[in-house]
């Protein structure tokens, strides 16, 4: 039997081993020049699509994939889309910026460390993705293409951990499995902070737009994320539905608790809710051509 440790010094180590965390996910990679351009260039109403042209032809990976995504099914548009211009145009400010924020994180993040099933992983991404977006569309909610990238990327602290500290959250993904706890239990346990606080830390590094920062952020605690509660309310409420409904791998086999708040901001009912989940499968299977031409 192992000796008991001190719990002084316990708390030590965690506090030292969460500084040290905490300085790593400071030291990660910025954005690529071009991307962080484009999301700068994008929130400035000011900003011609001549600009945002510009600065996307300037790398021509990017423009392909980016002419790739917006000529997949998801948008279904029926004539090709052939320059980055047009796309613009068609598709608008927001969704061109979410593009190249989705093609970035897949670049960023394509090299994995860890046991992280990242083929569950995203599919439960992209099904919360799609859900949230079905969600808003029903509140009438105008930029639903915003919801879907945040629900898409609302996890980005788990890619962070996988490719970056893949040691660490192998142990995490073992303790899940071991104790059958959920993950951010056992992120709590072992690192002294969770991927909603890890991807937070990274967001703010990467300067995105607020509303992003906070899906990211307190997409388990909608009720901190202030102005914007009701769009983290709407990914938390998708998070919980597609996790119920066992779409994909989020790290963990527990359904997290829904956030009463979130729950009544949302008004379903178990009618409607049957009918979204219709829909969500129709439309996660054009989405998954989506994440596909972005890689
Ligand atoms: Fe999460
Ligand atoms: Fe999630």
């Amino acid at each position: 039997m192992l000796p008991k440790k001190d719990p002084l010094m316990v708390q030590i180590d965690l506090r030292t081993k969460l500084t040290k965390l905490g300085e790593n996910i400071r030291d990660l990679p910025t954005l690529p020049v071009v991307a962080n351009n484009i999301i700068q260039i994008t929130q400035n109403p000011k900003s011609s699509a001549l600009e945002v042209g510009k600065a996307i032809s300037q790398d021509q990976a990017l423009t392909s994939k980016v002419l790739r995504m917006a000529n997949s099914a998801y948008y279904g548009f029926p004539q090709k889309i052939t320059t980055i211009n047009h796309a613009i145009v068609i598709l608008g400010f927001a969704s061109i910026r979410n593009l190249v924020l989705a093609v970035s994180v897949f670049d960023m993040f394509s090299k994995r460390s860890g046991n992280f099933d990242r083929g569950g992983f995203w599919k439960h991404s992209l099904a919360c993705g799609v859900t949230a977006k079905l969600i808003a569309k029903r509140l009438g909610i105008n930029n639903f293409e915003e919801i879907f990238i945040s629900g898409l990327i609302h996890d980005l602290g788990k890619l962070v951990l996988d490719a970056y500290f893949g040691e660490e959250f192998t142990r995490v993904i073992d303790l899940v499995k071991v104790k059958g706890i959920p993950i951010r239990e056992a992120e709590q346990e072992l690192l002294g902070l969770d991927h909603a606080a890890v991807g937070g830390i990274l967001a703010n590094k990467w300067n995105l737009p607020p509303q992003l920062l906070k899906v990211i952020r307190f997409h388990h605690n909608p009720p901190q994320a202030g102005e914007s509660m009701r769009v983290v309310a709407i990914v938390h409420v998708a998070d919980v539905l597609c996790r119920a409904a066992g779409i994909g791998n989020g790290g963990d086999c527990k359904v997290p608790c829904v956030n009463e708040q979130s729950w009544k901001l949302v008004s379903l009912n178990k009618r409607l809710l049957v009918k979204l989940f219709s829909e969500v499968e129709i439309e996660l299977a054009v989405a998954c051509e989506l994440l596909t031409s972005a890689k």
